[in-house]
Parts: C-alpha cells; structure tokens; sequence
C-alpha cells in the first residue's frame, strides 16, 4: 500500500513497484488505507509522515494497535533525522528518506515482504501448534491440497466403523495418521494396539496376535492375552502388513470377516469389538498377483485405502513441516526455534526426501540442536546426512539447481504454467518436459479455493 496525498509521488512509487513486479495499491489518505487493510494482508505499508488528516505517524500508532508485525515504510524529508528517529522508535519498520532511488524503494519492499511472509508464517504455525494441542489426537500439519484431501478423510474414517489399509513409504505418515483416526473416533478411550508385522519373530507372532492358553504349547506357562483381544473397543494397528506370514495371512483374514478370535490351545471364540487399521510399503495388489501376499486378504483389507504421497509430491508442505519439527523441537530443549532463510529453504526444496517426514524431522532437530555450529546453514547439515555425500557429479548438481529454480518458480505463481514459463524464459514443451523429468506437479503448487471439507 503506497499512502501519499500527492499524486505524483504515489504514481511514480506506483510505476516503480509494478516494474519490479508488485502489485502497489495507492491510497490518497490514511483513513483509506485502514479500512482496506486485512488481518492477512501480505504486503508492505508505505506512508508519507506528512499528509492531511491522519498524518503518518499517527497511522503508524493506529497500525502498531492493529496489528504489530506489519511492516510500515515511513517517508522522512531530507535531512529529518529527528522524525526518522522517531518513527523507528514508534516502530516503523524502516524509513525511506526522500529523494530516494528505485532500487532503494524496491530493496525496501523486497525485505519488507519477505518479514512479511516470516510473520504470517509463524502466524499460522503457532495456530497449528495450539490446534495440535488442543484437538484431540495428532494433527496432520500441510496445507497442500492432497495433505488436506488426506485430513478429511482420515476425519471422516474416524467417525464410521470401517478397516482401513494405509499405503505410503517410510516416514510418510502411517503411524501418525492410524493414530489420528483412532483419537478421532468413538473408540479414543479404548486402546490403540500397534503391532509391528515385520519384527515379531515368526515363530511368536501367532501367540502375540491370537494369545494363548496355558500348556498350549512348550513354554506357554501361563494363558496370555493376544493383541487382539487386548484392543478390545479399540483399534489395531498392523504395521508392515506386507511382512506378515502367509499361514497367518489365513488366519487374519477369518478374524477379519467373523470378528471373533480363539487362542492358541482353546476352542473358545472370543467376540471382538474392534477396528483394524494396516499399513504398507508396498503395493499389496501386484503382492497379491505374484502371490507373496493372499489375494483373498488383499480384497478384504483394501474396502478403504488411503494413500499418503511421498513428501516430495508436496514440496510447499516441507518448509511449514520443517518449522513445525523445529518449533516442537525447540520448545523440548527450552530453545528459540532459529529463523530459515530463503537459502535454506531453496535447499529443502531441492532434495528428494526418500525417508520423507521422518528424514525432515530428523534434520529440524538437528538444525535446532547443532545449527549454531555450521552458522545456520542447512545445506551444510544436509550434505553430512545425504547418503550422496560429498560433492555431486558435475550434472547431478546442475539437476538439482534446475529443480529447484523450477519449484522456485511454481512456488512464486502458484502453478500458473504460463507465467512459470515466462519467468524462466522457456516455451511450454521445454518446461513440461522439465516438469516430468524432476516429477514436479503443477497442480501441488494450486491453491485451491476450497479448503479442507468438513
Ligand atoms: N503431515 C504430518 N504432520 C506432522 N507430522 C508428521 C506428518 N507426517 C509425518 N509426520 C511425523 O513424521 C514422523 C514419521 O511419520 P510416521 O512414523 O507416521 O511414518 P510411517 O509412514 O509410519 O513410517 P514407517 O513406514 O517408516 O513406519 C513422525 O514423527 C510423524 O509424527
Ligand atoms: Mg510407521
């Protein structure tokens, strides 16, 4: 917002911005300017001190009372040291002293913005925070449209007497969204019984599902409660579904279909009041043809399946997940959780996160714990923990600056292709064969108007 009562100044101060690439908005008096302006207003204020009516100290007094993380721009007289002093101590976000040049003007307004965006996105991450506190159960942090397609549908799973099959790669979410739809659901006060699939011995993992009765079997010195019934009225989280033995396979899918389980050594149903929720890495389905996995249990599991997408599929989640790693990772340690810089946040961008959420969180704690020791360059931390390490080959590192410059772009018009490919100066073939190659999808980077559904 450029406030100035003197056409000329707001007309050139206008044309410079919208050189650059802004979109200035002049306003004539500061009463307009106030009644314009919302609490998520994204941009710089640039007022003149001396103006008719509400001169612009005053505006700046009424701004501060609104809203004090608004970046306002005072325009002092030449020489007005003492006003400039001023305006800075009533918290003026800086002051431009006229004459000033284009570049100092577009300078001002680039950092503005940028503080700007680093407000409002505190902002929305400490509701995120305190939403996470005080909803009930884990809270899915993304604002991409699949992560939010994702959070309704985990919400409403929660609330309908289902089995769900979970299906995304290691460190996508499972866990986390298993765990979000029992707290969600009915069955919050019952337990939530994981069971790793994959690490439970073959030989136990019956016993550990089923249970047992005493004398059941050499060993079986006292009758044991399995999984299973140990959930009762809750949920059971089956982990690796994927690693499960086929002989078990048949065993699962009859306690699937009747809801009843018998231990090992007793020819007694028990009644089972459950939800079973399983996750996997892989695709259960080909599984299924190759026949490494019952085709039979695979129709019966995948009733509801809900994909989690790799982290590098939305690449505007992974700044907001890794301040959200860092804040909860400073708040643990009593720590500040430190600023990210643009850099930093080009570096997110460029890598492939094979280890997703989990390999992201990692790395927020570490930049919260050891930044200091490599000045808050995350790049840095990052080469010590890729397993590339080292430095890349020659054209791989042209790649990775290619994609990057790219998501940059995607980033800055929201996955407008026209205006993407003027910015970079490529036709559209160029740019839809680039899209591919680095497995970026325009449509991550829309905002869509809809947000999450009920
Ligand atoms: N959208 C998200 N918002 C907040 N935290 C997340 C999100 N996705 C994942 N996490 C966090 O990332 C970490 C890894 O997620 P999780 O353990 O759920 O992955 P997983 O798919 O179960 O992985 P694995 O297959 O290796 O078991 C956890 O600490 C989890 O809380
Ligand atoms: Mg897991």
């Amino acid at each position: 917002m450029v406030i100035d009562d003197e056409a000329h100044l707001r007309i050139t101060v206008g044309q410079t911005l919208e050189l650059a690439g802004y979109q200035p908005q002049p306003f004539d008096n500061a009463q307009q300017a106030l009644d314009n302006l919302d609490r998520d207003f994204s941009g710089v204020l640039i007022s003149d001190i001396r103006m008719p009516g509400m001169d612009g100290m005053a505006l700046l007094r009424e701004l501060r009372q609104r809203d004090p993380d608004l970046p306002v721009v005072l325009i002092t007289g030449h020489g007005d040291i003492s006003t400039a002093v001023e305006a800075m101590r009533e918290g003026a976000w800086d002051f431009l002293e006229k004459p000033f040049s284009g570049d100092q003007l577009v300078e001002v307004v680039r950092r503005g913005i940028e503080k700007r965006r680093l407000s409002l996105e505190n902002r929305y991450l400490k509701a995120e925070l305190e939403a996470q506190q005080s909803a009930a159960g884990p809270r899915l942090v993304g604002r991409t449209p699949v992560i939010k397609h994702l959070a309704s549908m985990a919400q409403r799973i929660s609330q309908v007497e289902t089995d769900v099959l979970l299906f995304g790669e290691t460190g996508a979410g499972k866990d986390l969204v298993a765990r979000a739809i029992h707290e969600r659901s009915a069955r919050s006060a019952h337990p939530f019984v994981a069971i790793n699939c994959g690490a439970v011995p073959e030989s136990t993992i019956e016993s550990e599902l089923f249970g047992h009765e005493k004398g059941a079997f050499t060993g079986a010195v006292e009758r044991r409660i399995g999984k299973f019934e140990y959930a009762q009225g809750g949920t059971v989280f089956l982990d690796e579904i994927e690693s499960m033995p086929l002989a078990l396979q048949v065993k699962l899918l009859r306690v699937l279909q009747e809801r009843m389980v018998e231990r090992l050594g007793s020819n007694t149903p028990v009644e089972l009041n459950i939800r079973v929720i399983a996750a996997t890495k892989i695709d259960l389905k080909a599984a299924s043809e190759t026949g490494e996995f019952r085709e039979d249990l695979y129709y019966r599991l995948n009733v509801v399946t809900l994909p989690i997408p790799p982290l590098r599929e939305r690449l505007e989640d992974i700044p907001l997940l890794f301040q959200h790693f860092a804040a909860v990772a400073a708040s643990r340690s009593g720590m500040e959780a430190p600023p990210l810089d643009a850099g930093s946040v080009s570096a997110l961008l460029a890598h492939d996160w094979p280890g997703n959420a989990r390999e992201l969180r990692n790395l927020a704690e570490r930049y919260v714990l050891l930044g200091v020791t490599c000045d808050y360059r995350l790049d840095r931390l990052m080469e010590g923990s890729d397993s590339e390490s080292g430095e890349l080959p020659l054209p791989r590192q042209v790649e990775l600056f290619e994609k990057q410059l790219i998501s940059q772009a995607l980033v800055r018009h929201q996955g407008r292709i026209n205006e993407v490919c003027e910015q970079l100066g490529v036709p559209r073939k160029t740019l839809y064969d680039k899209l591919r190659k680095h497995d970026l999808k325009p449509d991550n980077f829309r905002q869509h108007d809809r947000e999450s559904q009920p």
